[in-house]
């Protein structure tokens, strides 16, 4: 008896240290519970949570209620040694009607908030700001055209971060390159699809400028759990300068230097098969890629070392407290031994060619 006590017990604090930890509150070394979606950081976050209160007290309510009735039904009708049975009530109209229609009631009650709430988010405002999210096994990769300051026919293309004006509405229009993933930024709104063939649209809105974490919601393959972006909230000078700096091509490095030294690695290693460098014009013949992008698309690493690119590889690296430098080397090396399956192979690189390939890649800003 005492021993069956004890093993329910330990199941039980098991069962809480999961709960929690699902919860993120028990992690000291995630800061900030990043992933919170207890913690509505703008109206469409806000709009969810406030939804979502009332419907969870309504529901803990019933649930104490239907618990306390069973325990004092159960203790009251308990049998005992020369009792009779109790009245029978099986088949009681004016009891079917009594719990069919409160329950009924209530769901239509949470349902008035819940519909207008859906179809609230739905749409975007028809003046917000377009960005394109499209979703790759295993990177989230941002697409910027016809926005206020770009040229006509013009377009940015990023990785792993979006940047966004802060307390202005986005609208994130959501595609797949290859299967189902779910584009989910827990402060910022909730959970939705990019299904290949089609486009959904996401609601996004900070209230204040600052960093909110983003993650693969969905089982897209062997590497979803390694599949994150952030977005970055910035106030809309910054924004209107950040696009700027993204029109611009980037610079041919000195010939001779450690960076030109590792352009032509990038050149000739196979990288070009996938990645996009926008260069300026330039009389050395270096093409800007070598296959069409639309064959194979890796992220475009014109703006890598980008202020806000904080984060590569499906913003998984630089992991929690390591250096950037570190991690970039670890990820050139070998791939797939960082995400398994990832498209990007290890190509052979020599310890010197990845010191030359990382000095070009921060020239790249
Ligand atoms: Cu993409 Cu999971």
């Amino acid at each position: 008896m005492r021993s069956r006590l004890r093993s329910l017990r330990l199941a039980g604090l098991v069962f809480l240290a999961l709960a929690l930890s699902a919860c993120q509150l028990i992690a000291p070394d995630v800061e900030d519970a990043p992933l919170n979606s207890l913690d509505p950081q703008g109206p469409f976050a806000r709009q969810i949570d406030s939804l979502f209160w009332p419907v969870f007290w309504i529901a803990a309510g019933i649930f104490v209620f239907v618990q306390l009735a069973i325990i004092v039904a159960v203790f009251l009708f308990r049998d005992r040694p020369g009792r009779k049975e109790p009245k029978q009530i099986h088949g009681n109209a004016k009891l079917e009607v009594i719990w069919t229609v409160i329950p009924a009631l209530i769901l239509a009650t949470i349902a008035v908030p819940t519909v207008r709430t859906v179809f609230d988010l739905t749409e975007c405002a028809p003046d917000s700001m377009r960005i394109e999210v499209i979703a790759h096994q295993w990177w989230f990769e941002f697409r910027y055209s016809n926005i206020e300051g770009m040229p006509a026919g013009a377009e940015i293309e990023t990785a792993n971060t979006m940047v966004i004006p802060a307390d202005e509405e986005v609208c994130a229009v959501l595609q797949s390159e290859d299967v189902v993933h779910n584009f989910w930024v827990p402060k910022l709104h909730g959970k939705r699809y990019l299904v290949p063939g089609q486009e959904n649209l996401l609601r996004l809105q900070a209230d204040e400028p600052g960093t909110y974490y983003a993650h693969c919601a969905e089982f897209c393959g062997l590497s979803h759990s390694l599949m994150r972006a952030q977005v970055e909230a910035v106030p809309r000078e910054e924004f209107e300068a950040w696009i700027a700096r993204q029109l611009q091509p980037a610079a041919i490095p000195d010939e001779g230097t450690p960076a030109w030294d590792g352009l032509q690695v990038f050149q000739s290693a196979g990288c070009v098969q996938c990645h996009t460098v926008d260069f300026e014009d330039n009389d050395q013949n270096i093409p800007d890629n070598i296959i069409p992008r639309e064959a194979f698309n890796g992220p475009n690493l014109t703006h890598f070392a980008d202020q806000y690119r904080t984060h590569f590889a499906g913003a998984v690296l630089p992991e929690h407290g390591e250096d950037f430098e570190t991690a970039l080397k670890r990820w050139l090396a070998d791939p797939p031994s960082v995400k398994p399956g990832s498209y990007m192979p290890d190509l052979g690189l020599t310890e010197a060619d990845i010191d030359n390939l990382i000095a070009w890649l921060r020239t790249l800003e």
